[in-house]
């Protein structure tokens, strides 16, 4: 069974490569190469059985605190190209984003006797990405 808490997150980025001109980061990135905001949601979704005793697949409350521990705080409120450790050197897409947070969240929601199964990030209302961990694809 399948179950997914959604957590929010507002952030600033730009896309901007350094080695890249001005002109050539615009060429590419258009004006998102630009410091802009995003009010970002985030679906963390996980597989597992239902543990008799609790009825439950997983606790919701730990799997939201793990998230929010490990993710949130360190994203909300942040510019994402300099404050956010897990990020240093990459390009600030959601596809990015998205594999910077399974690869650091994966461990943790082992722990709570789960698969992480998806993590789907919605930057803007048309625009939303889903990554199943399969890196690159
Ligand atoms: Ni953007």
């Amino acid at each position: 069974m399948l179950i997914t808490r959604r957590e929010r997150f507002n952030s600033a980025h730009k896309l901007f490569r350094e080695e890249w001109s001005k002109e050539k980061n615009f060429e590419i990135f258009g004006k998102c190469c630009n410091l802009h905001g995003h009010n970002y949601e985030l679906f963390i979704t996980v597989q597992g059985t239902v543990n008799e005793e609790t009825g439950f697949v997983v606790n919701l409350k730990e799997l939201s605190r793990i998230v929010k521990q490990n993710i949130i705080e360190k994203l909300d409120h942040k510019n994402l190209n300099t404050d956010v450790d897990f990020l240093k050197n990459k390009i600030v897409t959601s596809e990015n984003i998205v594999i910077a947070i399974w690869d650091k969240i994966e461990p943790k929601i082992v722990e709570l006797g789960v698969e992480l199964y998806c993590i789907k990030l919605v930057e803007t209302e048309n625009n939303f990405i889903e990554y199943y961990g399969n890196k690159h694809k």
